[in-house]
């Protein structure tokens, strides 16, 4: 991903690109031939992002790690008085998103998270029509992704790293362990040292648009989550296949599905969301929303989507670092907001299934054992960013 948001950096005349970094040596080579080849463009190699913060040269930092990585990432970029564009989920604990925020407002910085729904313009249409009242009374919002990659990669035994990669490196913070190909690339997804399954993968894209569409700001008043692994049970991951988490908020509920391991969905649709209004429902994905009347009180209609949403989130936070202004598309609150609410979810079942209220200005839940999950204990002497 943090090729793709290049790419689209890339179309812009007046960006370069000075460094690239990733710990695998074949990557690092063949984009870099690809960006000579392709771009004309010359960038040296690093495989310690350290480095790179110290180029005097350089404006904006695009962080396409695992998530495990973004945290310190982000915050040392930010101190380094770099822009940041991160990809979402922002961070893969609610005390790293608390660690973002403060970064990015003690050192100013602009950041854009990688939602880049916040720039489609279909869905900025759809969050207006909900805005001006259209469904009426909205009292539940529903919110589903149904994806087989979070649940059937066959497991396979730990190797030797590859050649060229550091691996070290890419574990970073995460515990020590050895090198295992069914959790590197990608694949790391569905294990809760580097990410949180589908409800922190796609989740995040769509319960940001159910909290945008809901003027949500805060957090939900109450998180019950149900998982299991009863699709793939013998697949390789950790985090849920199978599951439900419900968050109450004042006046509705929004609920949260996933199945890794089918890819049918409501609607015909295997991942999307529902607004369910007293005057109808509209139901939403990346590439078209439906207003569905109820019982007449609307008139059916449906719109299609215009891909350029992630080429535009790239111009608006190009904009955005141009003119200082730090309202890009999706700052970090917005990332971070909608981040906690999945990872809440997660802790939720983790603990089997426990209603939990969170409070963030101790960040701690109603029930202490659940408390360990909040924040990740840092390892190989990678240090936890202060926040004080
Ligand atoms: N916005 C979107 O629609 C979207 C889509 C896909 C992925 N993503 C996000 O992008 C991020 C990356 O996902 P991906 O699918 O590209 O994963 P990936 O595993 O394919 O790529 C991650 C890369 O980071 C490298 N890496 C690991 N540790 C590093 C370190 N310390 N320094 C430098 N490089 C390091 C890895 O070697 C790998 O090449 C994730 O946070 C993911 O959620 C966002």
């Amino acid at each position: 991903m943090g090729w793709a948001n290049l790419v689209d950096f890339l179309k812009h005349k007046n960006v370069n690109c000075v460094a690239l970094c990733d710990v695998n040596q074949e990557l690092l080579d063949s984009r870099t031939k690809e960006l000579q080849e392709k771009y004309n463009q010359k960038a040296s190699q690093y495989k310690d992002y350290r480095h790179i913060l110290d180029l005097k040269d350089l404006d904006i930092v695009i962080i396409g790690t695992p998530d495990h990585w973004h945290c310190l990432q982000f915050v040392d970029s930010c101190s380094a008085g770099k822009s940041v564009y991160v990809e979402k989920p922002i961070a893969n604990s609610i005390g790293e998103c608390n660690a973002m925020v403060h970064a990015a407002n003690r050192y100013n910085t602009v950041v854009q998270v990688g939602q880049q729904q916040r720039s489609a313009k279909h869905w900025n249409e759809m969050i207006q029509y909900i805005h001006e009242g259209n469904l009426g009374t909205i009292g539940q919002v529903n919110v589903w992704a149904n994806f087989n990659y979070a649940a059937i990669a066959t497991p396979v035994a730990d190797t030797p790293a590859p050649d060229g990669v550091d691996f070290d490196m890419w574990l970073g913070p995460a515990p020590k362990v050895p090198f295992n190909a069914a959790k590197f690339n990608g694949l790391w997804r569905v294990y809760w040292d580097y990410g949180g399954g589908l409800l922190t993968d796609w989740g995040v894209h769509l319960l940001d648009m159910a909290l945008w569409g809901m003027k949500v700001n805060n957090l939900p008043n109450k998180t019950i989550a149900i998982g299991g692994n009863y699709f793939y049970p013998k697949g390789g991951h950790e985090t849920f296949d199978s599951l439900n988490v419900t968050y109450q908020l004042d006046d509705f509920v929004i609920n949260w599905s996933n199945n890794a391991g089918i890819e049918t969905g409501l609607g015909g649709r295997n991942y999307g969301l529902m607004f369910r209004g007293t005057n109808g429902s509209i139901v939403a994905d990346r590439n078209n929303w439906e207003i569905i009347p109820e019982s007449g009180k609307l008139e059916y209609k449906k719109i299609d989507a215009d891909p350029k949403d992630h080429e535009d989130h790239v111009t608006n936070f190009l904009h955005c670092v141009d003119t200082k202004n730090r309202s890009t598309a999706c700052p970090v609150e917005v990332g971070s907001l909608c981040a906690k609410y999945a990872h809440m979810g997660n802790i939720s079942a983790r603990m089997g299934g426990i209603p939990l209220i969170y409070n963030d200005k101790s960040m701690s839940f109603d029930n202490t054992a659940a408390n360990r999950f909040i924040q990740p204990e840092y390892h190989n002497s990678w240090q936890f960013p202060k926040t004080k």
